[in-house]
């Protein structure tokens, strides 16, 4: 890599998800020069003196990348499916950050309600996933705290993001469909694919060859 003049900035999602990515960057030979969860700053250089790193929500992550503001990045798959880009390659899977998109409603909510009322932070993907089915709901936009909508009477059900399944539970909610099961991807701006191809090409080797040795 260090006979390329090309240089590539990476968008990466802040919290777990950083978490579990900084490890494997590591092992492809990219490591940021300061600690990340320490610095108020966004955009930092690595050990590559060709890559830098920004740190973002994972929602702005697809928006960076689609429009070149980056020329890839990582984000949860759940990002990618709300954010519909047709705009982006996907070209690797990183196996971590592991959940499920789910359905879940409290108990004694039949599965066969009507019009059910659906919170989520989720609209998009809630919104073709009922389409597609025939169902009628009504969709209530929400940003957290989803699992107390049904019990305080906002929502019959939710559309959220499942892990342990421990909050479902501590608010009295069941799981009742999946709509996807999500992990962390990274995604590549279709124009800096064609650019920086050798460099892009070599960064996603080294994390392919990262993910693989996770595996095996
Ligand atoms: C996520 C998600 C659920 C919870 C599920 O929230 O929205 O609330 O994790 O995890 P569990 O099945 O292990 O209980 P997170 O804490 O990431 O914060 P958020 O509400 O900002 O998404």
């Amino acid at each position: 890599m260090s006979t390329v003049t090309e240089s590539v900035t990476i968008a990466l999602t802040r919290g777990r998800i950083l978490k579990e990515t900084l490890p494997l960057l590591r092992e492809a030979g990219i490591e940021p020069l300061e600690d990340m969860s320490r610095s108020r700053k966004l955009k930092f250089a690595t050990s590559l003196d060709q890559v830098s790193l920004l740190v973002m929500r994972g929602s702005d992550v697809p928006v960076y990348v689609e429009n070149g503001a980056a020329d890839m990045g990582v984000a949860g798959k759940d990002m990618l499916l709300e954010y519909g880009g047709e705009g982006l390659y996907e070209p690797l899977d990183l196996g971590i950050a592991r959940c499920r998109l789910m359905i879940a409603a409290p108990r004694e909510v039949p599965a066969s309600s009507a019009r059910l009322r659906v919170a989520t932070k989720f609209t998009g993907i809630a919104k073709r996933w009922f389409a597609e089915q025939g169902r009628q709901v009504e969709l209530i936009k929400l940003n957290g705290a989803l699992e107390i909508a049904p019990a305080m009477g906002l929502a019959d059900a939710i559309v959220d993001i499942v892990d342990t399944g421990n909050t479902l539970r501590a608010n009295g909610l069941e799981p009742r469909e999946t709509i996807a099961e999500i992990s962390s991807r990274v995604i590549v701006n279709k124009a800096s694919m064609k650019i920086k191809s050798q460099l892009i090409r070599a960064i996603l080797e080294r994390l392919a060859a990262s993910v693989n040795r996770r595996a095996s």
